[in-house]
């Protein structure tokens, strides 16, 4: 069956038919992928009966697997999925939900602010791919904001102010927006700031995006305040309702997006029932700004 891809979301977002992940990805579907996601930057995948080796398959056929070690507080006896996955579910390594209090929790909680996978990398994801093994009862959806239409809307003094800022991103920066605090020296290291060009050029299609996250927590060159308030009127900007797409989930459905061209935000379920989804993730073509000032 050949591929065909649906329009679903308000400017943005497509539904892929014709693609079962069990089976080899052929180079011309792999290449109608590719196109889709220049052309969409999310799109949807319904009843995917896949295992981890066939996910992970599927992913390594449309390019090279970003690695997830150290990037949350799981230590790695903890870990529930090897580490060419983000286990981005709510569930410990017994495959029990966190207890609500638990740090590990609270921390992974930063996922509902806006934010873009990998930004507080040096060498930012390109694709994330999610697919869900089990759902909550209800909540749980995931929104998606096209940072391409954000950054068309906005008027030409702002445009001429964003281009060429670099900002800095850290996971410290989005949890001490919700008030996530007591990570240790060690936490602190390992989670130091990276530089971000704000304004990306799609390397393909050419449209520019607003390269933002709940990660950003400096300008370089602006004082912190000034930059935050920058920063936070233009997330309110992308947000608008008329730039999202909302995923209600369903099992089996798998969601690949474009962290270079959109943000997306994950909303609360009930903390205890299981949310068993998990990701791969593609790496990126390499670091958007030079890191050597970083501070
Ligand atoms: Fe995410």
């Amino acid at each position: 069956m050949p591929i065909t891809i649906r329009e679903i979301g308000p400017c943005f977002a497509g539904e892929v038919a014709g693609i079962d992940m069990r089976q080899r990805l052929t180079p011309d579907e792999a290449a109608a992928i590719h196109a889709g996601m220049d052309r969409y930057a999310v799109l949807v995948f319904h009843g995917q009966d896949i295992d981890d080796e066939q996910q992970l398959a599927f992913t390594r056929s449309l390019g090279e697997i970003e690695l997830t070690l150290n990037t949350g507080l799981r230590a790695e006896s903890e870990y529930r999925l090897p580490p060419t996955f983000a286990d981005v579910s709510n569930l410990d390594q017994h495959n029990r939900p966190m207890a609500r209090d638990d740090r590990r929790r609270l921390f992974s909680l930063g996922n509902r602010l806006w934010h873009s996978d990998s930004s507080f990398k040096a060498v930012p994801a390109k694709y994330s791919l999610l697919h869900a093994r089990s759902i909550p009862s209800k909540g749980g959806n995931t929104e998606f904001a096209d940072m391409r239409a954000a950054w068309d809307a906005l008027d030409d003094e702002t445009k001429a102010a964003c281009e060429g800022l670099v900002c800095e991103h850290s996971q410290m920066y989005s949890r001490e927006l919700i008030g996530f605090s007591g990570l240790t020296d060690e936490e602190r290291e390992r989670f130091r700031p990276v530089r971000q060009v704000l304004v990306r050029t799609h390397p393909v299609t050419g449209r520019k995006s607003l390269y933002l996250a709940s990660h950003a927590g400096t300008i370089v060159g602006w004082p912190i305040p000034e930059a935050r308030a920058f920063l936070r009127d233009l997330i309110e900007h992308a947000t608008q309702r008329q730039f999202v797409y909302s995923h209600q989930w369903a099992v089996g459905d798998l969601v690949m997006w474009d962290n270079r061209q959109t943000m997306h935000r994950g909303r609360p379920f009930p903390p205890e029932e299981a949310r068993d989804v998990r990701r791969t993730t593609l790496a990126g073509d390499g670091p958007t700004v030079a890191q050597e000032q970083a501070a």
